[in-house]
């Protein structure tokens, strides 16, 4: 048995919340500037390899205007859409914070922009993987039951000590998940349609493996932060997913409590 771990105190210009101001006006002509740069090259690429539910939520966000999207503005349509809104927060946020807001469909979203000599890979999310990988998904009526549940489904994981298991579920479908359509396959994971090499690489490259996604396959499958994917989950569709995870997780983590987690390498 362990102690509860002290949840530490959000910084001291952070509400109670976590959440910032996002200071929209503070951006500099140069941050504007990446985020165009990256918003670009990103349509260029995603264009027949993003989903649609991707490709109509960036549209229907408007998030290409001035540079980085004013949050503001952003949560007006967003609302409307699916009733969720952006938050702004300094960077990762803990764990039980990230999932109060999630389950009260608020996504919090880094307000800092990678420079210009970090275009292509950064280790923490800034703006751009947030906002722009994120939240067109949001857009979804689905997909945004998906995150809602996700957030609740947080929460209790965590008080049954299972959140190893939930977020390798988070991993493989929200930041990487393939899925099959009609037209062919296609990106909604954000940190795919936020990377112009992941873009490539996950479709068409031959070297990663890719799987239909199975739910204790995912949770036992241990995922690498560092480089590119080995592994992709495709997914039927946004329904199935969120079919298969309204169903009760604790009879799920009981049964995976007895099994070893599977290799990276199939
Ligand atoms: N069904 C999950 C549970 O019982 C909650 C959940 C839903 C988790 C959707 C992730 C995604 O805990
Ligand atoms: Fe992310």
């Amino acid at each position: 048995m362990s102690a509860p771990a002290l949840r530490g105190a959000p910084p001291p210009d952070a509400a109670p919340d976590w959440t910032v101001d996002q200071a929209w006006s503070h951006y500099t002509a140069q941050e504007h500037q990446v985020w165009l740069t990256l918003y670009e090259r990103q349509v260029q690429v995603l264009a027949g390899r993003a989903c649609d539910a991707f490709l109509h939520g960036l549209d229907a966000l408007d998030l290409h205007g001035d540079g980085v999207p004013d949050f503001a503005r952003v949560n007006e349509r967003l609302s409307r859409l699916t009733g969720w809104s952006v938050v702004a927060v300094h960077g990762l946020v803990p764990d039980e914070v990230f999932f109060d807001h999630l389950a009260n469909r608020r996504f919090p979203a880094g307000r800092f922009i990678r420079r210009p000599d970090q275009l292509d890979y950064l280790q923490e999310p800034d703006v751009f993987h947030d906002v722009f990988g994120h939240v067109p998904m949001l857009t979804d009526p689905t997909f945004a039951d998906y995150m809602q549940a996700y957030g609740r489904g947080g929460a209790r994981a965590s008080g049954l000590g299972q959140l190893h298991h939930l977020a390798r579920l988070y991993w493989y479908t929200v930041e990487f998940g393939l899925m099959d359509t009609s037209a062919g396959r296609r990106i909604y994971g954000a940190g795919i349609v936020s990377s112009r090499a992941e873009t490539l690489y996950s479709l068409e490259d031959p070297g990663p493996r890719r799987v239909p996604f199975d739910l204790d396959q995912v949770m036992r499958t241990p995922y690498r932060i560092d480089d590119l994917q080995q592994l992709y989950v495709v997914i039927p569709s946004l329904q199935t997913l969120l079919d298969v995870t309204l169903q009760d997780f604790a009879p799920v983590y009981e049964r995976l409590a007895g099994q070893p987690d599977l290799p990276l390498e199939g």
